[in-house]
């Protein structure tokens, strides 16, 4: 039996998801008006996969009988000052999600819901990844600072990402 308050704690990070979904595409039209493309094309991977965990506890609701409720989606940041803010405050963002898993881990474990525990889990591992890809790139884009060159030779590398769901089972 999965508890009232679990289902509200997963329908709000539904919300937080789907949230972040629309922050990176705003961050990918920013990047494209920048003529920033593969770095916009980054982002709109990340997008795909924030689309796909949203999904993944919109199936889990289901798949236990319970209601998903979808809720109004806040506006996202549509300004940015540099490709490093952009990556910087997507850093933030990973890490206050992160810490939005772990409280519905301690949920499960407090309610003692060991399917929803192992459910978590792999949130909780993916939100390792997710950090960790991010914070290379805020650390790549330290590293170049303003050279117009660096710049282009990351944003060629981040051309190169592809959202594949078959890789995130
Ligand atoms: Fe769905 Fe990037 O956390």
């Amino acid at each position: 039996m999965i508890s009232d308050k679990m289902i509200a704690a997963i329908n709000e990070q539904i919300n937080k998801e789907i949230f972040s979904e629309y922050m990176y595409i705003s961050m990918q039209a920013w990047l494209a008006d920048q003529n920033l493309d593969g770095m916009a094309n980054w982002m709109d991977a990340q997008a795909q996969e924030e689309h796909f965990h949203a999904m993944k506890f919109f199936n889990y609701l289901i798949e236990r009988g319970a209601k998903v409720k979808l809720q109004a989606i806040a506006a996202p940041p549509v300004e940015f000052k540099s490709a490093l803010k952009v990556f910087q405050e997507s850093l933030d963002h990973e890490k206050f999600v992160s810490k939005s898993i772990n409280e519905l881990m301690d949920l499960a474990i407090e309610e003692k819901d060991h399917a929803t525990k192992s459910f978590l889990q792999w949130f909780i591992d993916e939100q390792v990844e997710e950090e960790a890809s991010v914070d290379r790139v805020v650390n790549m884009l330290k590293m170049v600072g303003e050279n117009g060159h660096g710049l282009m030779m990351i944003d060629r590398e981040l051309a190169q990402r592809v959202f594949d769901p078959a890789n995130e089972a």
